[in-house]
């Protein structure tokens, strides 16, 4: 991939990306933010939050299944983006929900399990975005950052019940967000299973190589 089209590609992302905030900006300041303006931010944020943290979730897949290699570059700018659609997300919920009022926050998060697993996801990619920078992959080991960057599983799964656990009886989108995550942790099992089995016959292989060359070795006059 050329340089122009990796930055073409970044250009479309922080152009979706930031759309959506212009668009709730806009029908803030022209009042259209229907008869609920705060349930009508929280949850426009919420959507965005989920649907980035999917398009970010996809990025492997499309490698996958198609042998694309530009998505992956795109994979930490949409990361980014993602956490911070929640953290404003959050903010709507600490200002105009509660306006600070701590104790009260708390006792909503122990009490309503939409409100826990939100908290679970948004703690899990806290560590994600404050090591998405090169330097810390760096300091950490790929190995390390590798292994702490798997939270993004725990926080695709807890968005999804999240909004699957808050969403009204008879509402469809979270089944086809969780139907979504599901086909995209299906497909990387399934390669991760695929590589751990070549794996596997490579070292039978090897291992049979090396004792038909000591028994060569042990029987050869
Ligand atoms: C990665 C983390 C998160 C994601 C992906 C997410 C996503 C969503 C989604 C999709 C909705 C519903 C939107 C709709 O109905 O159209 C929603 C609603 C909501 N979320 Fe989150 N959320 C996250 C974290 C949080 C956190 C940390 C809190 C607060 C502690 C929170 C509080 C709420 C509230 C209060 C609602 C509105 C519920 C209602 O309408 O009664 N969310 N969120």
């Amino acid at each position: 991939m050329t340089r122009r089209t990796r930055i073409t590609l970044k250009v479309v992302v922080w152009a979706g990306c930031l759309a959506p905030l212009l668009l709730l900006g806009y029908r803030a300041w022209t009042d259209d933010l229907g008869a609920n303006p705060i349930s009508f931010v929280t949850n426009t944020l919420g959507d965005w939050t989920l649907r980035i943290l999917l398009a970010s979730l996809a990025m492997t897949p499309l490698r996958i299944v198609f042998g694309l290699s530009w998505p992956i570059t795109l994979r930490r700018l949409l990361g980014l983006f993602a956490f911070a659609y929640v953290c404003l997300h959050f903010s709507v919920w600490i200002v105009l929900d509660f306006f600070f009022d701590w104790p009260r926050m708390w006792a909503d998060i122990v009490k309503r399990p939409y409100i826990t697993l939100g908290m679970l996801a948004l703690l899990s990619l806290t560590p994600l975005a404050a090591t998405s920078t090169t330097g810390m992959i760096r300091r950490l080991g790929a190995r390390t950052w590798t292994r702490l960057h798997r939270l993004v599983y725990i926080a695709g799964a807890c968005a999804v019940l999240h909004y699957l656990w808050l969403a009204k009886v008879g509402v469809t989108d979270p089944y086809w967000y969780a139907g979504a995550l599901l086909v995209l942790l299906g497909i990387r099992a399934g390669d991760w299973s695929r590589r751990a089995i070549r794996r596997r016959t490579a070292a039978v292989a090897a291992s049979a190589t090396s004792a038909r060359l000591i028994d060569r070795k042990r029987f050869s006059p």
